[in-house]
């Protein structure tokens, strides 16, 4: 990158960059408007919170604690719902009372939510019966309707309202006795608590009830003690529509830097981290925690210079790579990667997106991942780790609180030709609900393993 660009960072020098996957609005005086109106909004999220999940994503760079990243592939302003959001945010709690109970250790709770609606494509154009039509780029750009795909700027404003109404109710949840842990045995979903990770779960739910009873025995005031009564859930998406993150870029009062108010952590992802470009322009100016999603065909060059840009200082928890190479390739790219940049000292959380490198099309001609694939995936990412001697700090995951049919296999046993039942993901597959438990009891014993070594 050029030096003399890179001191004059300002939440708009992006624009002077090369952009890839970046919606073209045609209507420039309407795009300029939406920027003004969402500049003028209040911003989501505040400074302080995501300096605070910047200290505990250091713990967890350290071992001292685990990212659990998860959510929708994105989000939909049609399937917009107060049950859905409860849901996402039940199966969340209940991965993470699955994890903590097993290994012992802190998990930091991080939705792909309040935001997550812009996704980046591998192709500009679908065709559908012989007929091209531009891509469906996420709701916050186009619509899915095919006479609806030019770019849309009002589309901005509608995401940051629907985002402003997630994260309102998902504080009110956190905060307001929902998250309570006196309440583990509600946060099981009603189609999940008869299969067997249902049952397990109610078992977990149980030892984690009796042991409050015997802090209470103990005379330790379970219903004051804030860790057990509340959560701290934080927010993040794919920052991929800068006009939109600019505009709720806001420089913070106390200590005079500039935030992506838009959510509590943002990332960039395997199409657009060209290190020339704009996206991480853009985001090396920001203070949050940011992540970068890092597919097979990563060079050690690039992940440094990603490095030297977007965490100068080398600030613990800082700067998230989201390992996503699939799992048939992560064993053969991986390891001299890690071994590379490890020895460099850089400080890194890394965690495994076992998602993005498994995505394949089923004879029907859905999307699919197969459960097998990605537990593979987080198995070989744990053993990358162990051998050499760094630390598998967090998982990134496609899920939702649903019971949808959009991955194959697991102990449920979806398979491609019952795809069809319960389709509904705007893009990617996701981990149903049971799916997702199943994922937790394994990477559980995983995570026990890995806490053993410190
Ligand atoms: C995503 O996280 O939905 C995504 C598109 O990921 P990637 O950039 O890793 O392909
Ligand atoms: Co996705």
């Amino acid at each position: 990158m050029n030096t003399s660009k890179q001191n004059t960072w300002n939440k708009s020098s992006w624009r002077t960059f090369p952009i890839k996957q970046h919606p073209h609005y045609k209507d420039k005086n309407a795009i300029e408007s939406v920027e003004k109106e969402l500049t003028s909004f209040p911003p989501l999220v505040f400074a302080k919170e995501a300096d605070s999940l910047k200290e505990k994503l250091a713990k967890a760079s350290r071992g001292e604690a685990f990212l659990l990243q998860g959510g929708d592939c994105a989000e939909s302003f049609s399937q917009f719902s107060a049950n859905s959001i409860r849901d996402m945010f039940k199966i969340i709690l209940q991965m993470s009372a699955i994890l903590t109970f097993a290994s012992g250790c802190p998990i930091v709770k991080v939705g792909r939510l309040a935001g997550q609606f812009a996704k980046p494509r591998s192709s500009d154009i679908e065709t559908i019966n012989g007929v091209s039509y531009p891509s469906y780029r996420g709701d916050l750009i186009n619509s899915q309707d095919l006479d609806k795909r030019e770019p849309d700027p009002l589309r901005l404003l509608k995401g940051y309202h629907q985002s402003a109404s997630t994260l309102n109710l998902l504080r009110a949840f956190s905060q307001g006795g929902f998250a309570n842990l006196e309440q583990v045995h509600n946060w099981n979903l009603g189609f999940v608590a008869n299969n067997n990770f249902g049952k397990k779960y109610e078992t977990l739910a149980s030892d984690i009830a009796k042991s409050l009873a015997f802090m209470k025995a103990c005379g330790i005031d379970i219903k004051t003690t804030r860790q057990l009564k509340e959560v701290s859930f934080y927010t993040s998406h794919e920052a991929l529509v800068l006009n939109y993150e600019e505009a709720l870029t806001r420089q913070d009062s106390l200590s005079g830097q500039w935030y992506d108010c838009s959510a509590h952590m943002l990332w960039i992802g395997e199409r657009t981290r060209d290190t020339d470009h704009a996206h991480l322009e853009f985001l090396r100016g920001v203070k949050n925690p940011v992540g970068v999603k890092i597919g097979p065909n990563a060079i050690k060059d690039d992940i440094l210079k990603i490095c030297d840009i977007l965490n100068p200082m080398n600030e613990e928890g800082r700067l998230n790579l989201i390992i996503r190479m699939g799992a048939n390739t992560i064993d053969e790219k991986f390891p001299t990667l890690l071994q590379d940049i490890h020895k460099e000292g850089r400080r890194i959380l890394w965690s495994c997106d076992p998602m993005h490198g498994n995505t394949k099309v089923a004879r029907s001609g859905y999307k699919t991942r197969s459960f097998e694939d990605i537990i593979s995936e987080i198995k070989s990412f744990f053993a990358i780790h162990q051998a050499e001697g760094s630390i598998a700090g967090g998982i990134h995951l496609e899920m939702t609180g649903a019971n949808v049919t959009e991955c194959v296999g697991g102990m449920q046993e979806i398979s491609e030709d019952t795809l069809h039942t319960n389709y509904h993901t705007q893009c990617d597959p996701r981990l149903n609900a049971t799916q997702a438990l199943e994922l937790s009891f394994m990477l559980a014993e995983i995570l026990a393993q890995r806490n053993k070594r410190f």
